[in-house]
């Protein structure tokens, strides 16, 4: 399949697995756990391809939160209708802005081996024709407004930094440990190829000045 085959379509490769990031997921539910419950949380599943990235946050790590799939391909999408996930807490719907708005907003949304185009940028000194920065920051800033003050962007694999996004100052990484280092290769704002390895964050909290509070060390007396 060509880039344009689908229209507004990042990834077009469609591989996927049952947890596929293990250390991730354990990661963003320790911060949920950390920071209250689990409960009643909405999730989205940004480029779910066949449902196994769903059933997984289903089944291992949050079993009682809402999940919805999201994918342009909607060949892929009747194969995650068919998975055996629970209906009453998950959902699949052909991506559109107006879906995202109205399914929204989410505590957090994984963006998992979307924003990139693999393996066609491998070893691509620079990938503007390929795959412009205008077009991840783009898709971004849909995830950007339909995650809720305080929620998640999980984003892995990916052909550009978070940090580039215009909106990078409204958020803070969270330290997830150990997760393995992303093999999509990265690229500046420009398309040229940055080289080395990737930064391991991965998870970034939408930070009010609610949220920011809460998160600052508290300061002991004289310092
Ligand atoms: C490599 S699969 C990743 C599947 C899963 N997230 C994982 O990591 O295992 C990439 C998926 O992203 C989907 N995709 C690409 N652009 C998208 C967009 N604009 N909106 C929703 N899904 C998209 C593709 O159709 C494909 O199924």
């Amino acid at each position: 399949m060509t880039e344009n085959a689908v229209p507004k379509s990042h990834q077009v490769d469609n591989t996927t697995r049952l947890d596929r990031y293990p250390r991730l997921f354990r990661g963003v539910r320790e911060h949920f756990l950390r920071s209250g419950t689990l409960t009643g949380l909405k999730l989205l599943s940004f480029g779910c391809s066949s449902g196994e990235e769903v059933e997984t946050l289903n089944r291992f790590y949050f079993p009682e939160a809402q999940i919805l799939g999201v994918d342009v391909n909607a060949g892929v999408l009747q194969q995650a209708r068919t998975r055996c996930v629970d209906p009453d807490f998950t959902q699949f719907e052909l991506f559109s802005e107006a879906t995202m708005v109205q399914k929204g907003p989410f505590d957090a949304i994984f963006a998992m081996s979307v924003f990139c185009l693999w393996p066609q940028t491998q070893g691509v000194k620079n990938i503007a024709h390929l795959y412009a920065f205008e077009k991840f920051a783009q898709g971004m800033l849909l995830l950007h407004n339909a995650v809720k003050p305080g929620g998640l962007i999980v984003i892995f694999n990916a052909n550009y930094r978070f940090a580039d996004l215009p909106f990078a100052e409204e958020y803070s990484a969270i330290q997830i440990p150990n997760v393995n280092i992303s093999f999509v290769e990265q690229f500046t704002p420009a398309g040229d190829a940055i080289g080395g390895v990737n930064p391991p964050e991965c998870a970034f909290q939408k930070m009010t000045s609610d949220v920011s509070a809460a998160c600052r060390p508290e300061r002991s007396a004289g310092v």
